[in-house]
């Protein structure tokens, strides 16, 4: 039922415009993949390419390995759910969701057990009989599945199939094709801009940004072990803090420093060789800051950081603030019940084994050793 699918060194150029440079992917039979870059980075030209529904420029594309560039999508195995999950507004659930089958001549008991399995798995039993208007949204997304799971792909490929829904339904149906995928075990690539829907569903996430793939790996290694500053920013929310720093050494311990008023003590046991006067850059995610204190002008200590409160976001459990160190822009996640006022001098406190350091020049990280 799952299939393996093989990009090989693919580009897709527009005339002299190339939007896809040299992609190379191997999604597992069963693995659930979710691609995700900035808008623009070509996150929905790939899954285009997979389908059938864009021509690949250069490059292959094996599913099974069998070589598809040139099979017409319906020859393929595959189905794709798009964020506009158009149905056919004169037809009803049921014929919405057969309409593939019964293009392609399948028999009318055919037809029929299709539906039935299908609207089991999505709980649109009850609702076989209405036309698409006097569905909710997340009724009429799971129809949309419904079409793609009647035509027992090896391979769904799902381009921001939620990003229509509020908020509540999202999750419900996040849910669903988590589900949905632990129940048929087929082969999954997925877009989304959401961080909770790359974060909960993938096996691997793939990190595009122009064309290119930044870094592959699980959620876990990729918000634990980011390769450059572009996937240290975009994965995990708020984004982790980048600051620009120069190191500083002294009888062996080794500084990050900020500004006059601010350094980092890095934890010299994780590090590997470095210069002193090298340029770097300490990425710290938000929820690894701690505020101490009140009274910025009595702290002195090698890891707190003293600025002001900029701005207060409170989210409920938690908020988020913006603060100012020297030039830079910190933000802090806290406990929602603690009060901060704008303006407000802080003093941030935070644990060596929860740095992160770049390399200023290449913007890679600076791999360190695990905390032991
Ligand atoms: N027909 C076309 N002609 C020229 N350029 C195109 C065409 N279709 C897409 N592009 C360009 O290809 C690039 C990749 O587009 P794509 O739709 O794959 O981005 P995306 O990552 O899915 O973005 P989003 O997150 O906004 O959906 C964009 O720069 C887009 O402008
Ligand atoms: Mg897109």
């Amino acid at each position: 039922m799952a299939a393996e699918v093989s990009i090989r060194n693919v580009y897709k150029r527009y005339e002299a415009h190339t939007v896809v440079h040299g992609v190379n992917l191997d999604i597992k039979p069963g693995e659930f993949v979710v691609l995700v870059g900035p808008s623009g980075c070509g996150k929905s030209t790939m899954l285009r390419m997979i389908a059938g529904l864009e021509e690949i420029s250069d490059g292959d594309v094996y599913i099974d390995g069998v070589r598809v560039n040139n099979l017409a999508p319906k020859d393929r195995n595959v189905a794709m759910v798009f964020q506009n999950y158009a149905l056919y507004p004169h037809l009803n659930v049921a014929d919405n969701i057969s309409f593939g089958l019964r293009l392609n001549g399948a028999k009318k008991d055919v037809v029929k057990e299709a539906v039935r399995t299908a609207s089991e798995i999505l709980s649109l039993q009850d609702l076989l009989h209405r036309k698409p208007a006097d569905l909710s949204g997340g009724q009429r997304q799971r129809v949309a599945m419904g079409r793609a799971i009647v035509r027992q792909p090896k391979v769904f490929l799902f381009d921001e199939p939620l990003s229509n829904l509020d908020a509540k339904l999202r999750t419900q149906m996040r849910a669903e094709i988590k589900r949905l995928h632990v129940r048929l075990g087929t082969t999954v690539a997925y877009v989304t801009h959401d961080q909770i829907e790359a974060m909960t569903l993938a096996d691997r996430i793939v990190v595009m940004r122009d064309g290119r793939i930044e870094q592959i790996g699980a959620p876990m290694e990729l918000f634990h072990r980011p390769a450059n500053t572009f996937v240290a920013a975009f994965i995990g929310s708020p984004q982790m803090n980048l600051l620009p720093a120069t190191l500083s050494i002294r009888d062996g311990a080794v500084f990050a420093v900020l500004d006059e008023r601010n350094s980092l003590r890095l934890d010299e046991s994780r590090l590997p060789p470095l210069t002193e006067g090298q340029e770097v850059i300490v990425g710290i995610r938000p929820e690894h800051l701690a505020i101490r204190g009140s009274d910025a002008s009595s702290q002195v200590g090698t890891t707190q950081l003293t600025g002001e409160i900029d701005i207060v976001e409170p989210l409920g459990a938690q908020s988020i603030l913006h603060t100012r160190l020297g030039e830079a822009a910190v933000t802090v996640m806290v406990d929602g019940l603690v009060r901060f006022d704008i303006g407000q001098p802080i003093s941030l406190t935070i644990d060596a084994g929860h740095v992160h350091l770049f390399d200023a020049e290449t913007q890679l990280t600076i791999p360190l050793k695990d905390a032991s």
